[in-house]
């Protein structure tokens, strides 16, 4: 039978995606970079079988249909196609990370489902072109195929082949530590992919987008050279670009919740005190906290102070990979 199960992380961008210059490919406006977090995992079965009718997925063992079920077989007929091959799939896949919790699982999911689907399609291919076609399921999903600390570049290819992601340094680099404020469960109003349509409606999006280079390989030669300080001055940067084009899109998108700020505003006086920690936010209220890691449990013990309800700690984490027979 053709089938294969594949383990693959989130991960936590330090220079971020936001917005395409081609929203089908998934071409992003600028380049990124970002960290997997090692315990955020999520493990995907695929078995093509020509039996089924139809593409079946269970998410946390509860069977989905609409539009997730045609994200993930539209993603599907990519590797069929690429694979030669018309047969359904029973796609089961499951987060090692509360559901709900506010975390993205786009990411380790299209990443664990490009890796599965391509294996069970006997397709052999480069952790390049693995990168590639993930990027296509969900553009971060391109940075959890490689390990550690990974660089998703731009690509000049119009098909898009060459914008892929790579790593640039292994999980063992830096222990760097992701402390992460689940400050709230609620599904988002509006999802990454709308966010991404909308981006280049920010008269500021043009401006974040010519500053993300520049911003990108100072945030490397920081991160190479283990410089907390000048790395947590161009994450903070980047982040609040980002932000700024949020809120500035038509129509506006405000992640927010009052502890995000009040979280924003204790971490310089944190710093002042001596707490190596600096911040950055994704598309939704959690606030994820840098530090190394001899300073996690310090930095957690602050956030429970200040509120809030849930902490989780992911410190670097390895490639995406398939998982022997179990
Ligand atoms: C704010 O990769 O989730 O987390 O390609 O539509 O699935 P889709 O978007 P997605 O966007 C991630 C946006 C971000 C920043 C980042 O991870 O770089």
């Amino acid at each position: 039978m053709l089938t294969a199960t594949a383990e693959a992380l989130s991960n936590i961008a330090f220079i971020k995606y936001w917005g395409n210059r081609d929203q089908a490919l998934r071409l992003p406006s600028n380049p990124s970079l970002s960290m997997n977090l090692a315990g955020l995992k999520t493990v995907t079965t695929v078995t093509f079988n020509p039996e089924f009718k139809e593409d079946r997925l269970t998410l946390n063992g509860v069977v989905a249909t609409g539009a997730a079920l045609e994200r993930v077989s539209r993603h599907l007929d990519l590797i069929r196609e690429r694979a030669g091959i018309a047969l359904p799939a029973q796609v089961e896949s499951g987060n090692t990370f509360p559901s709900g919790a506010g975390i993205a699982s786009s990411a380790s999911g299209f990443a664990a489902l490009t890796v599965a689907a391509a294996s069970a399609a006997g397709l052999n291919l480069e952790p390049n072109e693995l990168s590639a076609l993930a990027r296509r399921g969900s553009g971060s999903a391109s940075r959890s195929i490689p390990g550690g600390f990974t660089e998703w570049q731009l690509g000049r290819a119009a098909d898009g082949s060459d914008s892929y992601a790579f790593s640039i340094a292994p999980p063992t680099h830096w222990d760097l530590t992701d402390v992460i404020a689940v400050i709230s469960a609620a599904h988002k109003a509006t999802g990454s992919t709308e966010g991404h349509g909308i981006a280049d409606t920010s008269p500021f999006q043009r401006a974040r987008v010519a500053g993300a280079h520049d911003r990108l390989s100072a945030c490397r030669t920081a991160l190479l050279a283990r410089d907390f300080e000048r790395f947590a001055t161009v994450v903070e940067e980047d982040a609040i670009a980002m932000h700024a084009v949020m809120m500035t899109s038509r129509p506006a998108l405000l992640y927010w919740e009052p502890l995000t700020i009040a979280i924003l505003q204790a971490l310089p006086t944190w710093r002042a005190e001596g707490l190596p920690v600096c911040f950055t936010i994704d598309a939704g209220p959690n606030v994820h906290c840098l530090t190394p890691s001899a300073h996690a449990a310090e930095v957690e013990r602050r956030l429970r102070a200040l509120g809030v309800p849930t902490v989780l700690t992911a410190p670097p984490g390895p490639a995406a990979s398939v998982v022997a027979d179990r």
